[in-house]
């Protein structure tokens, strides 16, 4: 995946575009394949468990984050306290985050985390509230798999089974760079990988 562009004071290693990281390293690459393969690991970890009687609030979902990066980046777990943008995409003013991600995950949570509705509304439900935390981009980085990981986990406590596999990845990013502007290519994507646990 494209990096975000901008080279910023807090969160780089100075005139440079490589994040500050607990283990010092200074080399993108070299960054790139150690960061692929703790979070590879915590999301192994992450996928063996159940979550069932969680709550899956805001607070939960800052928690995934920081069980994920926790040891690559200090701010793990929490909201970013700067601006950035993918491509030409400017994801939500930094300081409007809190507020809004907090609005979106109590409007989840009134809707009983999507329990009970039938699969058609709740594709439409699940694309809504993906392309809204989107928009938001909570994190520095990290915000694509702590998303999939999140709806991973709230689709798995209704028995459904959602396949972010390697193999549509791409797919799903593409529908991602449409979504805040035409949700149709997301919910297309969201129908053709999401099973209910029993169909198989
Ligand atoms: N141009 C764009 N406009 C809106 N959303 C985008 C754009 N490009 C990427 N995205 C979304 O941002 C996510 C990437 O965000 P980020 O780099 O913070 O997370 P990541 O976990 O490192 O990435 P990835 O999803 O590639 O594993 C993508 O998964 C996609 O959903
Ligand atoms: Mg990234």
């Amino acid at each position: 995946m494209k990096d975000y562009s901008i080279k910023d004071q807090i969160y780089c290693y100075e005139n440079t575009l490589i994040l500050k990281n607990k283990l010092n390293i200074k080399n993108k690459e070299e960054l790139e394949i150690v960061e692929t393969k703790i979070t590879s690991f915590k999301i192994a970890e992450l996928q063996k468990r159940e979550f069932k009687e969680y709550n899956l609030n805001f607070l939960f979902f800052k928690n995934l984050h920081k069980f994920i990066f926790e040891d690559l980046f200090e701010w793990a777990g929490k909201i970013r306290i700067i601006d950035i943008s993918k491509d030409s995409f400017k994801f939500a003013h930094h300081i409007y985050i809190e507020k809004e991600a907090s609005k979106l995950f109590n409007q989840l949570k009134k809707e009983n985390y999507l329990k009970n509705i039938k699969k058609e509304d709740l594709i439409k439900k699940i694309s809504h509230y993906i392309t809204e935390i989107n928009v938001l981009h909570p994190f520095r980085e990290g915000n694509g798999r702590t998303i999939r990981e999140y709806f991973r986990i709230l689709l798995q406590n209704l028995d459904y089974k959602i396949n972010f596999n390697i193999k549509n990845k791409q797919k799903y990013i593409e529908a991602m760079i449409e979504s805040p502007y035409d949700q149709k290519n997301l919910i297309k994507f969201l129908k053709e990988n999401i099973k209910k646990l029993e169909e198989k």
